[in-house]
């Protein structure tokens, strides 16, 4: 078997710290095989720096997603490029869009897990069609795994749902981030995949997803343009661990963990 766990949109600084924390501890008492983070808001709350990056993988992360604030930090482009750099953007972006598409990780057994992203198109960009870019991903992929994770970065529950119905029996995992707010919908599928709507946010809660309460709530009383900080308040990393069949690649099971930093602190 393959223990995976995937943690959900690490924002901003006190998202990077519960992450350098806690993912070397869960590695050793969950006994994980493989770790994947979406890390689209680790810099500042948009983006993701070279530097930060790093740090991610000194951490213990095996691979990394991203999502529509993939690009925010420019110096990111290069390193997206770089094969051997396990780090993804979104499948349907267009073709000219830097980066490659899929990021690799290594399992027990001889097998690899291939980690792909990709966007949903309600009340988001104009990217291309979901199903088509998946269906000629998934025709190529099949002859090299059949452990595969997709990152579902989608705004609307229903876009992503239907992804991961789509996807039930190809994939190992459809797991979904963007909305910042785990859902209590993770099962395994009629055909064996994983799925959750959303895994939820890595970063402070005490705000709004991760930004200012208070400069939110200004910008949304006056039309006034404020920056939204990134929040400081209550620290948690959320995400799922999934077991892996070595076999069929299929899930056995998937459940939610959440962390709180002041939980982390009191046991060290
Ligand atoms: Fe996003
Ligand atoms: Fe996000």
């Amino acid at each position: 078997m393959a223990n995976l766990l995937f943690v959900g949109d690490i924002v901003g600084d006190p998202g990077m710290k519960i992450t350098r924390l806690a993912i070397p501890r869960l590695r050793q008492t969950q006994a994980l095989n493989a770790v994947v983070v979406n890390a689209e808001n680790a810099s500042d709350g948009t983006g993701l720096t070279p530097n930060l990056y790093r740090q991610l993988r000194q951490a213990g992360v095996d691979a990394v997603t991203l999502g529509d604030h993939i690009y925010k930090k420019q110096e990111i482009i290069k390193l997206l490029a770089v094969e051997t750099e396990p780090i993804c953007r979104p499948l349907n972006f267009p073709d000219v869009s830097p980066g490659k598409t899929v990021a690799w990780v290594p399992l027990p057994e001889g097998n690899k897990l291939a980690v792909l992203s990709v966007m949903g198109r309600s009340f988001m960009r104009h990217v291309d069609c979901p199903f088509a870019a998946l269906d000629q991903a998934l025709e190529q992929l099949h002859s090299q795994t059949r452990h595969i994770l997709v990152d579902v970065h989608a705004e609307a529950t229903a876009d992503k749902i239907m992804l991961g119905r789509f996807l039930d029996g190809r994939v190992s995992a459809v797991i979904g981030t963007h909305t910042h707010v785990a859902t209590a919908d993770e099962q395994i599928l009629p055909g064996g995949t994983a799925y959750i709507t959303d895994v939820g946010m890595t970063g402070p809660y005490d705000g709004v997803l991760g930004r200012r309460y208070d400069r939110v709530l200004h910008t949304n009383r006056t039309f006034v343009p404020t920056s939204f900080d990134v929040a400081t308040g209550d620290p948690r990393l959320a995400g799922v661990i999934i077991d892996l069949d070595d076999d069929s690649g299929k899930a056995r099971s998937i459940r939610r963990v959440m962390i709180r930093e002041v939980d982390l602190s009191a046991s060290a």
